[in-house]
């Protein structure tokens, strides 16, 4: 297993759409185990494949559920390997502060549905599906949104997106510190189509 390097805005990788996952075989087992070990390396909980530059539609979730009430102990769903997902369904609104790996420095209000219906196939390519909700729904949402080339940002306000790229801007200007990167940046902040 391997800890890969995650990509960060404003690489291409993470507009892309996505696609389909065909081969259910040890290569992408090997990428699975090392999409793992990255997002475990930085403590997320959530991480889709093109943050690592990885086209094909698949995320892993690994999502904490809060306390148990009798034993106080620390709830999570383990981790969760998303192949070729589908949203069938989407009930209620929830607005939740997000963060993204590949985001460092910021974190924005984001309105998502509260409950969803998920479809989706596991490593072996057999169909699966669950009914999420909470910071499970709206984790697998923004997972979802970045195979579709969709960033949380862009579930903003145009007004929230520019102060929000201003002050990623300025958290990661010296990170990245060029006049590319402010260049690219503007040119990323037109909103793209969402339907
Ligand atoms: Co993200």
């Amino acid at each position: 297993m391997a800890v890969l390097a995650i990509l960060t805005f404003p690489d291409e990788a993470l507009r892309k759409r996505c696609s389909e996952v065909t081969r259910f075989d040890a290569e992408l087992h090997k990428m699975l185990d090392d999409l793992a070990q990255t997002m475990q390396s930085q403590e997320g909980i959530g991480l889709a494949a093109n943050q690592v530059g990885d086209l094909r539609r698949m995320f892993l979730m690994d999502v904490p559920l809060g306390k148990d009430d009798k034993t106080g102990e620390e709830l999570r769903t383990g981790l969760l390997e998303i192949i070729n997902p589908r949203i069938a369904s989407k009930r209620g609104e929830v607005r939740f502060e997000e963060g993204c790996l590949s985001f460092p420095g910021i974190y924005e209000n984001v309105i998502r549905a509260n409950e969803v219906e998920l479809h989706w196939q596991n490593r072996a390519g057999e169909p699966m599906q669950a009914k999420m909700q909470g910071l499970v729904a709206i984790c697998a949402q923004h997972e979802f949104d970045h195979l579709e080339g969709i960033t949380f940002v862009e579930r903003l306000s145009p007004l929230k997106r520019r102060l929000a790229m201003r002050e990623y801007e300025r958290a990661n200007r010296e990170a990245i510190g060029d006049k590319q990167f402010r260049a690219k940046a503007r040119q990323r902040r037109q909103p793209q189509q969402i339907s």
